[in-house]
């Protein structure tokens, strides 16, 4: 059976990145609980084709694989740095550009970085109701990182960590589940020593 396909994506313009290295520990942390095909990309990989299009007929072949990408994915992990108290607006831009029925029911952690802590919600108020529109399944946990939580690019807040651990929990949780048998009214009574 095909693993998973779990799409990591960050809307940073520019490398090294926190956002990047957010969203990098994230799928990390979902690598060590369960077997993923893990595919990362960034607003980098999509190129300059990206800005430019302004209809999905328009993009550019790097963009249109990014934006095919999270629309094939199985699960997601987005990340945007905060630009002016919400998302950037490139990111922002591969989502006007995503089928708007492609993420229907796909479990989604929400990310962000920002300068300092005074943007943290922008994962809630920013964040959420983009992917409320889509109808994913966006999870509990959120998790926000700014410059004070990194130390030389690598993530370093121990609070921030147990957020991305209880997040990849989340997720991965969804990810197997539905992947174990759904049983039958009569096999859950003989699982469980009810059947006569
Ligand atoms: C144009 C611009 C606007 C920004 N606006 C905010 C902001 O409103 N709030 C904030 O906390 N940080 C703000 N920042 C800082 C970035 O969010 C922060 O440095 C982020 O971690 C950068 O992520 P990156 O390394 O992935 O690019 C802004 C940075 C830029 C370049």
């Amino acid at each position: 059976m095909a693993l998973p396909r779990l799409v990591a994506f960050s809307g940073n313009t520019h490398r090294p990145s926190k956002t990047r290295a957010l969203v990098e520990a994230i799928a990390a942390a979902a690598a060590t609980r369960a077997p993923l095909d893990i595919r990362r990309f960034d607003i980098v990989d999509a190129g300059p084709g990206l800005g430019s299009a302004w209809a999905r007929e328009a993009l550019s072949l790097p963009a249109r694989r990014v934006v095919e990408a999270i629309e094939n994915a199985d699960a997601l992990i987005v990340g945007t740095p905060v630009y002016k108290g919400a998302y950037a607006g490139l990111f922002k831009h591969v989502f006007d550009l995503v089928d708007p029925g492609a993420l229907a029911n796909k479990p989604v952690i929400l990310a962000a970085t920002g300068g300092g802590p005074r943007h943290a919600l922008v994962v809630e108020h920013a964040l959420r109701p983009l992917f409320g529109f889509f109808g994913a399944l966006s999870l509990p946990t959120a998790i926000y990182a700014c410059d004070a939580d990194f130390q030389d690019g690598v993530l370093a807040d121990d609070g921030v960590r147990q957020r991305i651990s209880a997040a990849a929990g989340e997720l991965t949780d969804i990810l197997t589940a539905e992947r174990r048998p759904v049983l039958s009214f009569d096999e859950v009574r003989v699982a469980t020593g009810q059947a006569r």
